[in-house]
């Protein structure tokens, strides 16, 4: 495989424990055809010497932005020239601020200051630094740039000896997301990608609220905003899949490349999800169905002569179940959204919808304490699936708190891995 021939990657590596999984980092990327230059901070030359990264890469790892020798051969802007990609791991919460804040105090903060190529980061720290607010709020901020993608970090057990959040990401899981992202940024400038994971296939994939009417003037309705869901449309295709999208009212502009049905009602979202399934291999439903309407509508404007008013519901049909039910469905993935007791009643979804894979998320707060939910673009999201092989076997993985269209790549890609 060389999925990485002929890019030019910079690796930079921060002062934490992790610094030595960069060394197993560097072999993965050069074994995909990359070429690879270190680049170190200080502090990282306390963990792991420039040698080794030397040995592994073929090139001497930089560590000093006032380094004449190594400014003659290639100095610190023509680096950033030759770079494709940018990856941070590990990254401590000092360089993630001083990216954040533009500091360019040393060689790494410098590069990735001049640099336009896409910068990926792999945070590791402790997990109480790591939900500092100081912290989540430089995240936020950093995320909002169109070329920062962050991964990981993954929640256990820390070298220190606490649990949490703060893991660095493993070194395949980021050679896959380096893989990822050059693609894609292929793709936007143009060169068509050759390997897209999802070409021929066909996803369905509902998004948004929908709206019930009580009378001409009012409707009942929630607070989805079709963030998320429209993210995963945008990552379907930037993978090749030929993308179906029903949608209920937003003010989102649905991507051009997909096939694009606004509805109203959970009736009407019901009925041309039906009209689409056949040819469907997957179906997404990211929608926030109503589950009630009311019995009828009343054809003109209530008058307001008493002091109650009693409106009479019905629920609506259940889209994702009854196509989980199909005799020859697709691959059915749907979305929990809960305010409590998030994995259980996520886990009762899977099983009662018969569901491939359920996508859980806490509304209002993340496990790092950032806002997640309906209507900001930020979210965190817990993946619940069967093992495809055993059925009784429960996995589980989450997707830290990143914006909505990063963690739509992220589930895109845990599908592609398990299920194609
Ligand atoms: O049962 P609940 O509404 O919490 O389930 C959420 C999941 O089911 C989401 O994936 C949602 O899109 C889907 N759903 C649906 N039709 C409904 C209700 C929910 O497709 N009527």
């Amino acid at each position: 495989m060389s999925d990485l021939k002929n890019k030019n990657i910079i690796l930079g590596v921060c002062g934490g424990i992790a610094a030595y999984k960069s060394a197993e980092l560097v072999r993965l990327l050069i074994k995909q055809g990359a070429q690879v230059q270190v680049v170190m901070t200080h502090s990282a030359g306390e963990f792991v010497t420039p040698l080794t990264f030397q040995a592994l890469s073929g090139r001497v790892a930089r560590d000093t932005l006032f380094d004449l020798d190594a400014e003659a051969g290639m100095g610190h802007i023509e680096l950033v020239r030759w770079a494709d990609l940018i990856l941070i791991a590990p990254a401590t919460a000092n360089t993630i601020a001083k990216i954040t804040h533009g500091i360019a105090d040393n060689l790494l903060s410098t590069i990735c200051m001049a640099s336009k190529a896409p910068l990926l980061i792999a945070p590791a720290m402790n997990q109480q630094m790591w939900i500092n607010a100081a912290m989540q709020d430089n995240i936020k901020m950093l995320l909002r740039r169109q070329t920062v993608t962050l991964c990981g970090p993954a929640a256990g057990e820390q070298a220190c000896g606490d649990t949490g959040p703060g893991r660095m990401e493993e070194p395949a899981q980021l050679l896959k997301r380096c893989i990822t992202l050059l693609k894609s940024n292929q793709q936007l400038s143009g060169n068509q990608s050759p390997g897209k994971r999802l070409k021929g296939k066909k996803i369905l994939i509902t998004a948004g609220p929908t709206i019930e009417d009580i009378d001409p003037v009012r409707y009942m309705s929630n607070r989805s905003s079709g963030k998320m869901g429209y993210a995963i449309v945008q990552a379907a295709i930037d993978e090749g899949a030929e993308v179906v999208l029903v949608s209920g009212p937003t003010v989102l502009t649905a991507p051009a490349q997909a096939e694009f049905f606004m509805v109203r009602s959970a009736l009407e979202m019901h009925d041309k999800v039906f009209e689409l399934i056949d040819s469907a291999d997957i179906f997404i439903a990211t929608a926030a169905v109503a589950d009630y309407r009311p019995v009828k509508k009343v054809e003109q404007k209530i008058k307001k002569n008493n002091t109650t008013l009693i409106l009479e519901l019905i629920k609506n049909p259940d889209i994702l179940a009854d196509v989980a039910a199909l005799a020859n469905k697709p691959l059915c993935i749907g979305f929990a959204a809960e305010t409590n007791d998030v994995k259980n009643y996520a886990l009762d979804k899977l099983k009662r919808k018969n569901l491939d894979m359920i996508v859980a998320n806490k509304v209002g707060e993340s496990q790092s304490g950032g806002n997640t939910g309906f209507e900001g673009d930020n979210n965190e999201l817990n993946l619940y699936w069967n093992n495809p092989a055993d059925r009784t076997e429960l996995r589980t993985k989450n997707l830290p708190y990143a914006s909505k269209y990063q963690l739509a790549g992220q589930l895109i890609d845990e599908i592609v891995l398990l299920f194609t």
